[in-house]
């Protein structure tokens, strides 16, 4: 008799198989006892005959308790009705482990409560289908560098300077010296794109953000890309055609996944190219337009971005915010040097920043004036500086945030549920 994992189960008909799992949910008619297996790939229909089973797995079946772990046998039989298509005709019930009574139930519970519980609250099935989905989306961000001719270049997470501005750094001693969490891994790529052309790393980031919105962790991952001799242009393109590939894989493959998420999925099918490029500048007229009191010259909060895609289909490319509101390293645009050239990626149905990119500046003298205009120790930041004067050459990429493009795929209100162990304002447990 062969183990199997339960999606695997329907190109076994009539088989016999055992099958690892948890006890979902139980239910009793008569002589006849039901089990819902579930083991990480689906949920399984079991059915006892009081006839089939040794009298004592019968019994068994009364008492067992939720979230038991258990091994079934049985035959496998193809049933149309039954979720995943297959039912399991049982004829013995081995169990590992019983359950205490299990705190998470079917009835709602606060977040408060799910939160303090997020070790269990991660077998429920919609906690499940959200984790799949991050999966396959973390899966796709990586394939599709890797199958454009990307070299993957692991960034260090202990660094002596700020990437993203001062105020949100996590310090830690290292040491004689003072270390930092990185913000971000662009400044480790810029020289390896000058090595290898086209470079992307993928990893924990960290901001200590003293903000508690739906978008803000304190330790997420984000993936960064970043090409020689590219331009805003370029960098827009990339990040287009990328989106649309991350999008379709998950239809593609996740079909299930999201229906149980209930995530209205026409809303994805839109994500097709050319995504809307619109200037800052018209994106605060049409802020100002929908009544915002948003004045030339700020930067946009997430409830501008909000405003902004509420109603978009797509993905909408927001270039050339003000230099002052960007971080030091951003090129001026040559047709308005109190411009970066530089794109923010707001998602859809109100979503707002997912990704946030530019071109960077190359030339030397000026990336000095901006580290020293912003206060920054130019003795931490000289093996930058260094970059601009062998070879120097435009060049850009941008960041995406993993969990807020989970978030956004999946219709998420919040993104504390796409990822496994959230770090949040004062939340560091479990
Ligand atoms: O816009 P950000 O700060 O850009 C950078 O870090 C650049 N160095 C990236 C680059 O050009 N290589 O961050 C990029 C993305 C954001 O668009 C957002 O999706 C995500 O990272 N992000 C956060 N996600 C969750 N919680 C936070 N506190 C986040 N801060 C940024
Ligand atoms: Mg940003």
């Amino acid at each position: 008799m062969s183990d199997y994992r339960i999606i695997e189960l329907s190109r076994h008909p009539e088989e016999k198989v055992k099958v690892n799992g948890w006890i979902y949910n139980k239910r009793s008619s008569g002589k006849v006892r039901f089990i819902i297996l579930r083991d990480g790939t689906g949920y399984l229909q079991c059915v006892a005959f009081i006839k089939d089973v040794p009298p004592e797995v019968f019994e068994t079946m009364d008492t067992i308790t939720l979230e038991s772990s258990v091994t079934v046998e049985g035959t496998v039989r193809m049933d149309a009705r039954a979720p995943g298509g297959v039912e399991l005709s049982l004829t013995n019930l081995v169990v590992h482990h019983v359950a205490e009574e299990y705190p998470i139930s079917k009835k709602d519970h606060g977040t408060a409560f799910l939160m303090e519980n997020r070790h269990l609250w991660l077998r429920s099935s919609r906690q499940v289908a959200i984790l799949r989905t991050r999966s396959e989306i973390e899966q796709s961000f990586r394939d599709y560098f890797y199958n454009n001719g990307f070299t993957l270049i692991d960034s260090p997470i202990l660094t002596p300077a700020a990437c993203e501005g001062t105020t949100t750094l996590f310090q830690t001693d290292y040491f004689e010296e003072k270390a930092f969490l990185s913000q971000s891994g662009q400044l480790y790529l810029e020289p390896a794109c000058m090595a290898l052309g086209k470079v992307y790393c993928f990893g924990p980031t960290f901001r200590a953000e003293k903000s508690k919105t739906r978008r803000h962790l304190m330790e997420f991952w984000m993936l960064e890309p970043e090409v020689a001799f590219a331009t805003l242009d370029d960098v827009m393109d990339l990040a287009e055609d990328f989106l649309v590939y991350v999008v379709s894989r998950v239809l593609d493959r996740c079909g299930e996944e999201l229906k149980r998420i209930e995530r209205d999925t026409k809303f994805l099918e839109n994500v097709q190219k050319p995504f809307p490029r619109i200037s800052y500048k018209e994106a605060v007229d049409r802020l100002q337009k929908l009544g915002s009191d948003i004045k030339y010259g700020d930067d946009f909060g997430g409830d501008d971005e909000t405003v902004l895609t509420q109603n978009e289909q797509r993905p909408m490319m927001v270039n050339r915010y003000p230099s002052k509101v960007k971080a030091f390293y951003m090129e001026p645009d040559p047709q308005d040097p109190e411009l970066a050239l530089c794109v923010d990626v707001l998602a859809p149905e109100g979503y707002g920043e997912i990704i946030g990119g530019s071109e960077r500046i190359h030339d030397h003298d000026l990336l000095l004036k901006r580290i020293q205009e912003h206060n920054l120790p130019v003795c931490a930041f000289q093996w930058y500086l260094d970059i601009r004067k062998y070879g120097t050459v435009r060049h850009g990429g941008f960041g995406i945030g993993l969990e807020r493009t989970v978030a956004w795929i999946c219709g998420l209100p919040h993104v504390r549920e796409t990822i496994p162990y959230p770090r949040m304002l004062y939340k560091l447990y479990p």
